[in-house]
């Protein structure tokens, strides 16, 4: 793709970024009161105003000059259409496909997949009917009140997501629970109190091979034929979502109970598809329409909406205008809904299994940093926490603020409150409060040296008239376009996650020294000492 940092419009963002980066985000308004109105955006129930963010009108034509140099519009028209973006793995890119509707024509590899993606989807809509009439029956005959998915990284957060933020729609009377990591703590906690008759686990794993998933399902199954007598009773009790088939008959899953998707649908672009059947069985099909039909309007806006003028692009624009040029290492995600308190941490897997990369996708290192660091909780809870560092600290740490105009309970004051709070965390780091605005107020000057602070601490502003399916859907697929803007723009492959399997490589390997009892041949020293130390406790633990 050629050197980024020598395009011209990079070079021209450089020479700008030197006359913008001491401004002040006063001035910016001062001189041009008119941004508030003119940097703001409307897309698919969303609203984003831009405005408190350290830019100004050349450097948006800056930083959309240089989407046009990476060729930005013909790279997420390549991944529309069904290209092979995801090159390192020679596999297209279409989780957009999940959310097309039924007489939509896309095609992977030559064969349309919009008519599989609604067979899969009239399937999860059946079973989660099933489950939530009571249709389905356990194995006892009893209806199932408890659904355990058993899943990693795409094949939870995004699952969980979605319920955690859609609760107050979900049914009652019908637990959801996650189970993801391999300590087997959490596995006992989610099994504590539940009746194996009325517990149904969806195993979901797109490969199928996934270390920890497998783990917990084996778990799960032994506590099913335990508590329900019989071998036979978990085809009641267990489904799987997987892309690999074979390898949930496998395990034991009825095939008719598994439900499918494909290698074109990345783990952590999944939710939409049958990874969300846990989320599905808990709001229902038609609300898990209505999600899907939100990410549809965003993809419309993203295809079709000029640079200028679309959400994503601004909103990928911005992140890395702070990543590459103002050297923020960070992305603080802060929303004023609890509901959505797993946001960040799904952004997390979006954002840096996507954009974590050091080379690009012909193999080269990379110039500049790449994905930033995602971090956050819902705001207020962090207001009384980490938020000290936003406004005093050294760092520059850009948030993205995430509001609601309606409450989701009773409780409106409460609401009024809460998006007091919200609005005026953005304008206190954007604007702050100086030493000679203190001491105008009282404040003795020895004082004010302490409490002052500087501002110009940037936000956007991303507001939805309520936390519902729809705009959840929209949500998600905002966050999922903006990511790939940023991955066009560094030209790696947003759609690998190599690194992640030297890791497990090396735990399948301690693994087996743990059971042959060959631990420490081969390991640095302080890797021996570390299993050495851990074997002779289990030991001495076992007598
Ligand atoms: O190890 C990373 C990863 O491959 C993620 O990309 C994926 O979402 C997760 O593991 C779970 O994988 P699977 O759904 O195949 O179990």
């Amino acid at each position: 793709m050629g050197h980024l940092t020598m395009l011209p419009a990079w070079q021209t963002l450089r020479a700008h970024y030197d006359r913008i980066r001491n401004r002040h985000l006063r001035d910016l308004f001062a001189e041009d009161p008119g941004r508030a109105k003119r940097y703001t955006l409307e897309a698919a129930g969303l609203f984003l105003d831009y405005s408190k963010n350290r830019i100004n009108d050349e450097s948006l034509s800056g930083l959309l000059n240089l989407a046009r140099e990476r060729g930005v519009e013909a790279q997420r028209d390549a991944m529309l259409s069904g290209a092979h973006v995801n090159t390192s793995e020679d596999r297209p890119v279409l989780h957009t496909a999940l959310r097309a509707p039924r007489n939509a024509i896309i095609c992977a590899n030559g064969h349309n997949v919009v008519p599989d993606v609604h067979e899969v989807l009239d399937h999860m809509s059946a079973f989660a009917q099933d489950i939530r009439s009571g249709t389905w029956r356990g194995f006892t005959g009893r209806p199932i009140r408890h659904i355990i998915n058993i899943g990693i990284g795409g094949s939870f957060l995004g699952p969980q997501l979605v319920y955690e933020a859609l609760k107050p729609f979900a049914l009652a009377g019908l637990t959801c629970s996650f189970v993801a990591n391999i300590d087997g703590a959490e596995l006992a906690n989610a099994l504590q109190g539940k009746d194996p008759a009325e517990t149904l686990f969806i195993i979901a794993s797109k490969t199928f091979t996934t270390l920890e998933t497998l783990t917990n399902a084996r778990l799960a199954r032994e506590w099913l034929i335990e508590g329900l007598g019989s071998q036979t009773a978990v085809a009641r009790h267990c489904v799987a979502v997987s892309a690999n088939v074979g390898a949930a008959v496998e395990f034991g899953i009825d095939a008719g109970n598994i439900f499918g998707f494909w290698d074109w649908v990345g783990g952590r672009y999944s939710v939409e598809s049958a990874i969300g059947l846990a989320a599905m069985v808990a709001i229902g099909g038609d609300l898990f329409t209505q999600m899907l039909a939100g990410s549809r309007a965003m993809d419309e806006h993203f295809q079709g909406a000029p640079l200028d003028a679309n959400m994503p692009v601004i909103m990928g624009l911005i992140s890395l205008w702070y990543n590459n040029f103002f050297g923020a290492e960070t992305l603080a995600i802060l929303p004023y809904a609890h509901a959505l308190a797993r946001l960040p941490a799904y952004l997390q897997q979006l954002t840096m299994e996507s954009n974590g990369k050091r080379v690009d996708a012909g193999g080269e290192l990379v110039e500049v940093d790449t994905g930033p660091i995602v971090w956050g909780e819902p705001g207020v809870d962090g207001q009384h926490s980490f938020h000290q560092l936003l406004y005093q600290g050294t760092r520059l740490v850009p948030c993205d603020m995430i509001g609601f105009m309606e409450p989701l309970s009773r409780y409106h004051k409460s609401h009024d409150l809460l998006m007091a709070s919200l609005f005026a965390q953005a304008e206190a780091l954007a604007f702050g409060r100086t030493g000679e605005q203190l001491r105008a107020l009282g404040v003795s000057p020895s004082r004010a040296k302490f409490e002052a602070c500087e501002g110009n601490r940037p936000t956007n502003m991303l507001l939805g008239q309520r936390l519902d399916a729809r705009t959840l859907g929209a949500l998600i697929a905002l966050y999922e376009h903006s990511v790939f803007v940023q991955g066009a723009i560094w030209g790696v492959d947003s759609f690998d996650q190599w690194g992640v399997e030297l890791g497990k490589d090396m735990a399948r390997q301690i693994i087996r020294e743990m059971e042959t009892g060959a631990v420490g041949a081969g390991h640095d020293p302080s890797t021996e000492r570390l299993l050495a130390r851990y074997m002779g406790a289990r030991h001495a633990a076992q007598g």
